[in-house]
């Protein structure tokens, strides 16, 4: 007797669409970001004003879409997990942090450009309102802050990848698919 191939349709509760989008432009957006601030301080000043322009105008704008991404999570639910206990905590906290430095992040860089005296030209189009203005006393304090986020979220970045491919290629299991 000839058995008939079947086809198994497997179904992978995903986050929602929102979800999906804002962590998508807001990761395309913090891999451009991140490594155009890096590379500003080996640059000549005429390539660096532009780069100074778009890093600031593109962190700018990760803030802007964090905000909306805090107010999209409290309503829009997470997919449920049957990952052990101990992993759904790891993936929770790094996900939470992973937020507070999203914010953190972009905010001491505006609040530190300010304070230094140069206010944010979004895309050299829009001057964009400073609530502190130039305040050299906590100038330093706010670079410090910005430097500092900077290489913590490297560290959370590289976590995320790893639980990632973790899960897709030695486990093989769908997590990847709850994001796509
Ligand atoms: C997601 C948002 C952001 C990320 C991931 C980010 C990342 C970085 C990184 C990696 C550096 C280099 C750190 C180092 O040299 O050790 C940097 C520097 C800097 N960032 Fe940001 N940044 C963001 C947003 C912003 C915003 C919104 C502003 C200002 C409006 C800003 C202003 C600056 C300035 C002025 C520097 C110093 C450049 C220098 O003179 O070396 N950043 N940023
Ligand atoms: C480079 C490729 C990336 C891949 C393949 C990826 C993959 C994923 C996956 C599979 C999830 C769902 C995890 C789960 O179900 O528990 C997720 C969630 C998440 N990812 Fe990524 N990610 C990437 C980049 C980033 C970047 C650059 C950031 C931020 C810097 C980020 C921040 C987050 C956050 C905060 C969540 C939690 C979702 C939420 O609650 O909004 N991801 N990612």
């Amino acid at each position: 007797m000839m058995l008939k191939p079947s086809r198994a349709t497997i179904v992978v509760e995903r986050y929602p669409g929102t979800s999906r989008i804002l962590h998508w432009i807001i990761a395309l957006l913090v891999l451009a970001t991140w490594p155009l601030g890096l590379v500003i301080q080996f640059l000549t000043k005429d390539v660096s004003l532009t780069v100074y322009m778009l890093h600031e105008s593109f962190g700018f704008l990760v803030l802007w879409l964090m905000l909306i991404r805090v107010g999209n999570k409290l309503i829009a639910r997470a997919p449920k997990s049957d990952a052990p206990k101990i992993e759904r905590l790891a993936a929770t906290t790094v996900h939470g942090l992973l937020y507070l430095l999203l914010i953190v992040m972009p905010l001491s860089g505006f609040l530190a450009t300010n304070a230094h005296g140069f206010p944010l030209l979004w895309f050299g189009l829009i001057a964009v309102w400073s609530p502190i203005g130039t305040a050299p006393a906590v100038a330093s304090l706010f670079s410090t802050v910005h430097l500092w986020s900077a290489w913590i979220l490297l560290l959370l970045f590289a976590l995320h990848v790893a639980a990632v491919l973790l899960h897709h290629i030695v486990k093989r299991d769908l997590t990847l698919y709850r994001i796509l």
